[in-house]
């Protein structure tokens, strides 16, 4: 069998890249490991940048996203019971989206139903072949039975655990990575937010995040020990916790309630350079992991799907491979500046096990200096907005 474009993957990366080359009639083919059930159980990302919102509706899947989507303006920093607004209209004059990965790729996957473009769930197995060669090739095992599709190029959108990373030899990249010594525990309740914005707290306890999904479903997380599990924290132990973080005006009227979802992400920084080899090319997770304290995954992911869209469309219009020949550099340019700024945020606001009177004292100092100056909220509303792609 054989198609234009082989993609790894049906994640968000996988899945918008595919919806902006099948609209330029670039056929792709979509290999995901899970089921779509379990795809769409997967609680992550909440907020969009302005530029991934343009990019959905360009791949105009944007309708229910305009709907239902959460305009936010600001963001509440708190620290010791106090804090103070970044306010993105007035600094920057954009704002971002509060819109869940799920239902962004709940449309997704109805728009490439829609196009009645290849997809296959439940793959096994997969393998890249020939990626340094002018037939790349990807077999695996679907329904118990081995197939194979040739095809032009490779797409790997199979995130931080795919096969697509280290389809490379090893001594063709170069890996970078810090692991921090802790967790998230994210919580989702069916019950209202507990403000409009939503509250980055600091705290001596450790940091806390008040997020939300819809006016009616709320999204909250603690950072915890990075052995904890989800069975040492039974709901109770987690609200009492978290009330104990946040501003008390926020703790005494926050709605708990079950949870519907709860689970530890461990925090990491890494990248993997270069995101290309031969014609198999990196993308979102595949490549690089931000801590969440920025909300730059999903983001940084869009903007990758965005250069290699271009270089592809490119490529089959006229056969300029200057794009292709350019996608990992110009990717990695905006990866390693949302890894600062995702960096820059975790190390402001967590608890860290080993950190000194003087270190907390820097926190304390970087805190105030952005509640002081405009030049510093300026600098943090740009770099959560999003960098221009
Ligand atoms: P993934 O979503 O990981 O998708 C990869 C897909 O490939 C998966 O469906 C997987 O099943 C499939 N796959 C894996 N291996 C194979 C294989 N061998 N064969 C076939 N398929 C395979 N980002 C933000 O921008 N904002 C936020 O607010 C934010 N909050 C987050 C909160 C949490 C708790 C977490 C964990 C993450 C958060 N992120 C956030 C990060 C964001 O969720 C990820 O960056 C995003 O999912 C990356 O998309 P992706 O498509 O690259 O990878
Ligand atoms: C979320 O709503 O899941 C979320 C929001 C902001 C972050 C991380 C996660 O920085």
């Amino acid at each position: 069998m054989r198609t234009q474009v082989v993609i790894i993957g049906g994640g968000p990366a996988g899945l918008l890249l595919g919806q902006l080359l099948q609209r330029q009639g670039i056929d792709t083919v979509l290999l995901e490991r899970h089921s779509r059930e379990y795809v769409l159980a997967r609680i992550r990302a909440g907020v969009l940048e302005a530029g991934l919102v343009d990019l959905l509706h360009q791949a105009g899947v944007g309708e229910r996203m305009q709907r239902n989507g959460l305009r936010h303006e600001e963001i509440y920093l708190a620290h010791s019971n106090r804090g103070f607004r970044i306010d993105f209209r007035q600094l920057c004059d954009s704002a971002v989206m509060v819109y869940g990965q799920t239902e962004l790729t709940l449309d997704l996957y109805q728009a490439r139903d829609a196009m009645n473009a290849t997809m296959l769930h439940q793959v096994d197995q997969v393998e890249i072949h020939g990626a340094d060669t002018d037939k790349p090739r990807v077999s695996f095992i679907h329904d118990g039975r081995e197939q194979n599709f040739e095809c032009d190029f490779i797409a790997g959108c199979d995130g931080f655990h795919g096969v697509s990373r280290n389809s490379v030899p090893a001594d063709q990249r170069t890996l970078f990575e810090r692991v921090y010594p802790l967790g998230w525990l994210g919580v989702l309740s069916r019950t209202p937010p507990v403000s409009d914005e939503l509250i980055y707290a600091s705290h001596a306890r450790g940091f806390a995040l008040c997020s939300m999904r819809s006016p009616g479903l709320s999204r909250y997380y603690i950072q915890v020990a990075l052995e904890d599990s989800v069975q040492q924290w039974p709901d109770e132990a987690f609200w009492r916790e978290l009330k104990r973080r946040i501003p008390h005006d926020a703790a005494e009227s926050i709605v708990s309630g079950d949870s519907i979802e709860k689970s530890i992400a461990p925090l990491r920084s890494f990248v993997a350079e270069p995101m290309r080899w031969g014609r198999l090319f990196l993308c979102g997770d595949a490549a690089h992991i931000v801590p969440p304290t920025g909300a730059k995954g999903l983001n940084l992911a869009a903007s990758d799907v965005y250069y290699l869209w271009r270089a592809l469309s490119q490529y089959y219009e006229d056969g300029d491979e200057q794009d292709i020949d350019n996608y990992s550099a110009m990717a990695l340019s905006r990866v390693w500046k949302a890894e600062r700024f995702s960096w820059s945020m975790t190390n402001l606001l967590h608890r860290f096990p080993e950190q000194s009177q003087f270190d907390l004292r820097m926190q304390q100092a970087q805190l105030d200096y952005l509640e002081s100056s405009r030049a510093a909220q300026t600098a943090l509303a740009e770099n959560y907005l999003g960098l221009p792609y």
